[in-house]
């Protein structure tokens, strides 16, 4: 018994085995995914952003545009194929929970030359800035055995992680959304632009809508039904309302970090942007069209790159691919 231990430990030493099945082995994506389903369960759905809304819609450039990227998604007018959604795992969530993030998801260009994704959020930072961290924060909310979270557990995480509540800060200190298209999403990442001249430039995208943003009071929010969200896009598509957003960049300047997505740039909010687009949603799509794929955020044309010291960019492509092989099982 003792020398099968020690050559276990031995193996472990080695990287062949793991000693621990959670904490101790180093996450990847497919312990994240099953990490996300332990906490919401196993559905017929995305493992996060279960709940959502595929839409279709167009994306006109800035005539500027091309003076920052030689990015063909930028070029001409294309189609665009988009998703909104709610956090978390759970598909029947209620539409007006304040502290889930709002995702917005989009193809510019999906047939095309100029195909680029973009997996957005309603907020400027992410909630954790590693695999490890991102598990740690799942498997702080594990179901014990009364089938629920321990609250002590979570405070623990917390305090141990700072960084992991200022995206839940964030959420809190605004109002649920009155509308998907009445909030800003961030793409988060540090992207680097480069224009046919070979000139770089650091960049953050943003979705900034163009009727402004809407918000619910938390009484409004009480009294709104669980799904609520698409009847409201539809009735701003039947009566011809605003339906569009401004997809523009903030700059990087020197030092600023790309290395950790918990993070804004100093004075984030305050730079100036520049704008590439507007992107205005003209119809709901059958969500089967989202369904039967990913939105890959790494996938992107040239003259637009992702981080490459970020550690959460890279892998939500493995992690998105194992979650719809999940769902399309099921
Ligand atoms: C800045 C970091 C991240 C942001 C802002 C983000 C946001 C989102 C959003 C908005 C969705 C819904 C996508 C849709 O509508 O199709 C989503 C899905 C998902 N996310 Fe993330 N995510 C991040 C990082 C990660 C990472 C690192 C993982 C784990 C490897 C992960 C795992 C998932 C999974 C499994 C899904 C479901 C994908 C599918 O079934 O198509 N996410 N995420």
């Amino acid at each position: 018994m003792k020398i099968r231990k020690h050559s276990l430990l031995a193996a472990a030493m080695l990287g062949f085995v793991s000693l621990s099945p959670s904490s101790a082995q180093e996450a990847d994506p497919k312990k994240v995914v099953d990490a996300l389903q332990t906490v919401f369960g196993k559905h017929k759905a995305r493992a996060s952003g279960a709940k959502g809304q595929c839409v279709a819609g167009i994306f006109t450039p800035a005539a500027n545009a091309r003076n920052l990227t030689k990015s063909l998604a930028f070029r001409k007018q294309t189609p665009v194929i988009g998703r909104f959604s709610l956090g978390g795992g759970n598909p029947k969530a209620p539409d007006a929970t304040k502290a889930l993030v709002r995702g917005f998801s989009f193809k510019i260009d999906p047939e095309g030359d100029g195909t680029t994704e973009f997996v957005m959020v309603n907020a400027p930072v992410n909630f954790a800035k590693s695999l490890d961290q991102m598990f740690g924060f799942l498997e702080a909310r594990f179901p014990g055995a009364e089938g629920k979270p321990d609250p002590e557990k979570i405070k623990a995480f917390a305090a141990a992680n700072p960084e992991t509540t200022r995206q839940g800060q964030w959420l809190a200190s605004r109002q649920a959304p009155a509308s998907y298209v009445g909030v800003n999403y961030w793409g988060i990442h540090g992207y680097t632009l480069t224009n046919a001249e070979g000139k770089t430039q650091l960049v953050k995208f943003k979705l900034v809508p163009t009727g402004g943003e809407a918000g619910l009071t938390d009484d409004e929010a009480k009294a709104k039904p669980v799904d609520f969200l698409v009847e409201e896009l539809q009735e701003r598509l039947t009566k011809k309302a605003q339906t569009s957003f401004d997809l523009v960049v903030v700059y990087g300047l020197p030092g600023d970090p790309t290395n950790d997505p918990t993070v804004m740039w100093n004075d984030e909010e305050k730079r100036p942007t520049v704008k590439l687009g507007t992107l205005t949603i003209n119809r709901i799509e059958k969500n089967e069209v989202c369904d039967s794929g990913i939105f890959d955020p790494t996938n992107l044309a040239e003259g637009i790159t992702g981080p490459k010291d970020d550690p959460m960019f890279i892998p939500r492509q493995q992690g998105y691919a194992i979650s719809l092989q999940r769902r399309l099982a099921r």
